[in-house]
């Protein structure tokens, strides 16, 4: 939209003078700076489970969780190569976490996402409180909580990990500490956080602590079961499905300020009509086998492929039987500043 003006030799001899005074000229850059339409350097992008998995086993052989702090494989986008980020203000990963082992008690301001993967048994505490994970549990680990990992259990338990790591770090606010121990106190019965705030009912005497939702953990039989529910009456989006978006149960917003979490359900031969946001999206296949076209690229998936769909960049999701899709993006923070869009097709 702005063209960048012809550079002669007096002009790059200009510019040449003021570089060494840290002075640049913005009629330059002026496009890149101020773009038509969003121009992400992030791409669309893929990692099937089955692939990952293998590596990931094959790091809990070189090294620990304990080692480690997290044993963790960062799915990077090809775009980003070495920012440790999946969009431009999002990190995705996958962790691994064997029988037996402890990732160590820490906490930091970065807000963390976690949904199960694969394998039952490992717990997450989170001040105080432990939560078993079973697969499509959506567990959160809010800003500058105290969290450890643990598996008692007899398999590998692997989640997805989302976190707002690029984000924290474009404001420069990041803090880390040790929990003194390796493993936090239990303090509360496990359940006290989902039936003090999770039941549609609330503390006499509640007031928000924190920006993030007090339930920590949502289970995937809940989520599964209202998905189950709703779809005997539920208009069908035409792009998403049946699309519901997790909340913060005291307030209604979303479940943390700088993360939007969805989960879906695409009925069996399910032909979604094309859209796009100006979120970057990360998706996690739950249930069920299909395709999704993301912009130039069609992406073939099956449970547990992880895959990303940058911003305005359009999607539209085919399914070849009943499916389940897990989603988050940094929505609460586009539209707290006003900057959130979606298209559809009109109509
Ligand atoms: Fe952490």
């Amino acid at each position: 939209m702005f063209e960048r003006p012809a550079a002669n030799d007096e002009r790059q001899a200009f510019y040449a003078r003021i570089d060494t005074h840290h002075l640049a000229p913005l009629w330059e850059v002026l496009g890149n700076l101020v773009p038509r339409v969003p121009a992400t350097p992030c791409v669309p992008a893929l990692w099937r489970y089955g692939t990952v998995r293998d590596f990931l086993m094959e790091s809990g052989r070189l090294i620990s969780a304990r080692e480690a702090e997290r044993r963790v494989l960062v799915l990077e986008n090809p775009g980003l190569r070495g920012a440790s980020s999946i969009t431009h203000t999002l990190y995705a990963g996958l962790q691994l976490i064997l029988p037996g082992e402890v990732a160590p008690s820490h906490r930091h301001t970065q807000s963390a996402l976690r949904f199960v993967v694969e394998g039952e048994g490992a717990y997450t505490a989170v001040d105080g409180e432990r939560v078993t994970m079973h697969p499509g549990d959506f567990i959160i680990t809010p800003s500058w909580t105290f969290h450890d990992h643990g598996n008692p259990g007899s398999d590998p338990v692997v989640w997805l990990d989302g976190l707002d790591i690029p984000m924290v770090a474009f404001f420069d606010a990041g803090f880390a500490e040790r929990y003194p121990e390796e493993v936090q106190p239990v303090a509360k019965a496990e359940g006290d956080a989902l039936a003090r705030y999770g039941a549609a009912l609330l503390p006499l005497d509640y007031e928000a602590q924190s920006l993030t939702t007090p339930v920590f953990s949502y289970p995937y039989a809940r989520s599964r079961e209202a998905l189950e529910a709703l779809r005997r009456d539920a208009p069908w989006h035409p792009c998403h499905g049946l699309k519901l978006q997790y909340a913060n149960p005291a307030t209604g917003g979303y479940p943390m300020p700088t993360i939007a979490a969805f989960l879906q359900l695409l009925p069996a031969q399910f032909d979604g009509q094309p859209y796009r946001s100006t979120d970057g999206t990360v998706y996690c296949v739950v249930e069920g086998h299909g395709r999704s076209q993301v912009g130039d690229v069609a992406f073939e998936w099956g449970p547990r492929d992880v895959f990303v769909v940058p911003s305005w960049c359009r999607v539209a999701h085919h399914a070849s039987e009943d499916a389940v899709l897990f989603s988050f993006s940094d929505r609460p923070v586009q539209k707290a500043i006003g900057l959130w869009r979606e298209q559809a097709p009109a109509g």
